[in-house]
């Protein structure tokens, strides 16, 4: 079974997910459900602020990148912790505004912003656009301009790393849709421009080399060639950042062959090389940003399921089906990426059944994993699902007509619903 510090088993065999009974969740609450820890969210934010701060520096904080997980909720968490957010749509910037969240603590990103996200972003004070090319920079002058304001932004670069290879190996990462690269001159380009628009300030630079990336070292080799540049832009236009934004993309243990990461000593390493590379270069030390994402909410999050029944094909293999799938979590279906799996009212018995947890949706690739081990289920089991919240509920889809499953969070004073289950009322809402 997965293991973590918030996972455990009962008496009664059942799996217990941060203090609380799963079988009695799924109960409560019906399935599919998302569940999610409260306080491993909470502790997430404090041990990124807290080594950001204690490495980095002050000012230097993380702005959880909120595509993975955009609810009310989640913002109000994230302003009780003191994070920043990254916000990458007027939708995204919507919901944020809603739970209160203070929006000059937000950076708002995307490779084409719309007239209307650059207007409805500097309306509601908006913090920062991180800006990906020229049209959306001369947009934002423009609209900032209208507005009589002087917009602070900073500039998606890309710098040409590809952190799933050998580090420090330049690939073809310079042909990304994100942003503008060093290596084609289209970053100094980007930079010239800013710097002549009347309406914008510039303060520095972002950008962002990937996902599940479980080493620290392909952080320091894109702060190594953003840092050069920064370098390079203050020796030929006297212009100094005042902020390095990293991006996201720390690694989570999704299955139990992972590697577990300790996000406080990787931050530390990237800071201790940061501050070198800084002082080699002859640069005052910018405050410097990430942007986590899953790291903060994926190992936060299981989803409870119902299991419908079992259909052994012999000879080939076993189907478990359950009561949601691709709707709810699409990202085998996607990315074949890969989840743990339990029986929650057997946790305790062998999980020696090897099948594959099939999803309800009229489609064949509607899984959530093959070759996955459970002890045999029955119709009527429960089912969990690890490390499922990121990504999830917000790529959640109304596919096949199957309304969106509840946010559920559990604390150590009990649990409560942060997100209804929706109704088939709601599927209707909008149909004239
Ligand atoms: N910052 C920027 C600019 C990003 O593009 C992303 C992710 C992040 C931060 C956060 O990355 P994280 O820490 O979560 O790895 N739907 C895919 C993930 C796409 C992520 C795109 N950008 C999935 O389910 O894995």
């Amino acid at each position: 079974m997965y293991n973590s510090s918030n996972i455990s088993i009962n008496e009664q065999g059942h799996l217990v997910f941060a203090g609380q009974d799963t079988v009695e969740l799924a109960k409560q609450y019906g399935t599919p459900a998302y569940i999610m820890d409260e306080e491993r969210i909470r502790e997430r934010c404090r041990i990124y602020r807290s080594a950001m701060e204690e490495h980095f520096g002050e000012g230097s904080i993380p702005l959880f990148a909120s595509k993975a997980l955009s609810v009310k909720r989640i913002y109000e968490i994230m302003a009780e912790e003191g994070m920043g957010i990254d916000i990458v749509s007027s939708g995204e910037l919507y919901t944020a505004l809603k739970a209160g969240f203070d929006l000059s603590k937000a950076y708002f990103h995307g490779n084409n912003k719309t007239d209307f996200d650059i207007k409805y972003g500097i309306e509601n004070g908006i913090g920062h656009f991180v800006c990906d090319n020229a049209d959306e920079l001369r947009a934002i002058n423009e609209i900032a301009g209208a507005n009589r304001i002087k917009q602070h932004i900073l500039l998606r670069i890309t710098p040409g790393i590809d952190p799933h290879t050998l580090a420090a190996i330049n690939t073809g990462k310079v042909d990304s849709k994100f942003g503008a690269a060093i290596e084609t001159g289209q970053a100094d380009e980007l930079v010239a421009l800013a710097l002549s628009l009347e309406n914008i300030a510039l303060d520095g630079y972002h950008c962002h080399i990937g996902s599940q990336i479980f080493e620290y070292e392909p952080f320091v080799d894109a702060a190594t060639i953003m840092l050069t540049f920064m370098r390079d832009m203050k020796v030929k236009y006297g212009f100094e950042a005042q902020i390095m934004n990293l991006g996201g993309g720390m690694g989570v243990k999704y299955v139990n062959s992972d590697p577990e990461i300790n996000y406080a000593s990787n931050i530390a390493g990237i800071a201790t090389l940061c501050k070198k590379i800084c002082r080699d270069l002859g640069l005052n030390q910018p405050k410097f940003l990430l942007e986590p994402g899953r790291s903060i909410v994926a190992d936060s999050g299981i989803t409870l399921y119902t299991v419908g029944g079992v259909k052994e094909i012999p000879g080939f293999k076993n189907y478990v089906s359950i009561d949601g799938g691709m709707p709810d979590n699409p990202r085998y279906a996607l990315y074949q990426s890969r989840y743990d799996a339990v029986v929650a009212n057997k946790a305790s018995l062998p999980a020696d059944y090897e099948c594959t947890l099939a999803g309800r949706c009229c489609e064949s690739g509607d899984l959530i994993g093959e070759g996955m081990m459970l002890c045999k289920p029955v119709r009527g089991d429960t089912v969990a699902v690890f490390v499922t919240g990121a990504y999830n509920y917000a790529m959640a889809s109304h596919y096949n007509r199957i309304p969106k499953a509840p946010i559920v969070m559990v604390n150590k004073n009990g649990s409560y619903i942060a997100v209804k289950r929706e109704t088939f009322e709601d599927l209707c809402k909008n149909e004239i």
